[in-house]
């Protein structure tokens, strides 16, 4: 049996096994690469995605749970908007060390933005969702606040 869904905008069809992590099928069959596998138990979000625009993490959802839905990675969700905002903050910040929980950290600070948090115990509660084994924490949260602290001053802010 095989799953139709959306993922960045086009649509895509899996015949692998109904039980296959949506991570592994977006890496090793449409080869993006972007999320991250890190525990592969639910636990660190390197793997986070948004499905209908809402972070999931990818290793532990199942491929029949995403049939008929929207994926969105990060290659997708930094191209513009407030995710290239974040990726540009994190970038100008040096803010990782070895940058591998960052794609999971891109999309979830994108979303957290976009859905109106603007102060860092708001950025803060979202970010810990996410570890990073690096201890780089501090000056991710300060790029995301920057970022949401920009919107704030602009009129006509998106949020989701
Ligand atoms: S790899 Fe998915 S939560 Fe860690
Ligand atoms: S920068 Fe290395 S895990 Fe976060």
């Amino acid at each position: 049996m095989s799953h139709a869904f959306i993922v960045n905008g086009a649509q895509v069809e899996s015949t692998a096994p109904d039980d296959t992590p949506l991570l592994d099928v977006l890496r090793d069959e449409l080869d993006l690469k972007g999320s991250r596998f890190g525990c592969g138990q639910g636990l660190c979000g390197a793997c986070t995605v948004l499905v209908d625009g809402r972070p999931v993490l990818s290793c532990d959802t199942p491929l029949w749970a995403v049939a008929g839905k929207a994926v969105t990675t990060v290659e997708a969700l930094v191209r513009d908007g407030t995710g290239a905002r974040v990726k540009s903050a994190l970038i100008e910040a040096q803010a990782g060390q070895c940058g591998y929980c960052l794609s999971g950290i891109a999309v979830r600070l994108t979303h957290a933005i976009d859905t109106g948090l603007r102060n860092r115990a708001e950025l803060a509660d979202a970010l810990s969702r996410n570890l990073c084994r690096c201890g780089a924490q501090p000056r991710i949260l300060a790029a995301a606040v920057a970022v949401a602290q920009e919107l704030a001053q602009q009129p006509n802010t998106k949020v989701a």
